[in-house]
């Protein structure tokens, strides 16, 4: 593990060298809107699977029933992105997402090391909102690309579904802070 460290810590030189590029880097903004596209088609996929486990692992009834909600409300995102690819008239491809990844996994070890109850909730919204913020911050800059790309079915599509992200995280920080949150400092 220490060896590994060592060779993985970066050094003066390299931080201040450009990044060579992949031979199948985006030729353009397009190129790298629609990469995009595929990584957040994955990234809600995997979401739409690993919600009802969240949602089963919730105590408090307005936390369940705000996960479920949002259930529906993923399956529709992941129709919509399919909506974009169709507009853009490319083929809907999800890519994996190594970010979304690592937030399901943390989500998943947070319920492993919490029993159920208050605290679990506590958790299981702190993973969820770091979902909300992931998502939220890759629909914005998504939509501002199909902006400037004059997308603009894309674009409309896209802010949609960042409305519905922020109104989840907003759920999400109401929850935590009028019931969840005191009663996990109870527990
Ligand atoms: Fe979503
Ligand atoms: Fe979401």
């Amino acid at each position: 593990m220490e060896a590994k460290a060592k060779t993985s810590k970066p050094t003066a030189e390299k931080s201040t060298t450009k990044t060579p590029a992949k031979k199948s880097a985006a030729k353009d903004l397009m190129d790298l809107f629609e990469d995009s596209l595929k990584d957040i088609y994955w990234a809600e996929k995997a979401l739409a699977k690993a919600l009802p486990k969240m949602q089963k692992n919730a105590t408090d009834e307005k936390l369940q029933s705000a996960i479920e909600n949002h259930i529906v409300e993923t399956e529709e995102h992941i129709v919509r992105l399919e909506q974009c690819f169709e507009a853009l008239g490319k083929k809907a491809q999800a890519k994996k997402c190594d970010a979304m990844q690592g937030l399901l996994d943390e989500g998943k070890s947070i319920m492993e090391e919490t029993e159920p109850g208050a605290v679990r909730d506590s958790g299981i919204v702190a993973a969820a909102q770091k979902v909300e913020h992931y998502e939220i911050a890759t629909y914005g800059t998504l939509a501002a690309f199909a902006k400037v790309l004059k997308e603009d079915e894309c674009m409309n599509i896209l802010l949609m579904t960042l409305n519905e992200e922020k109104n989840c995280n907003e759920l999400l920080t109401k929850l935590a802070d009028t019931n969840i949150n005191s009663q996990a400092v109870e527990a």
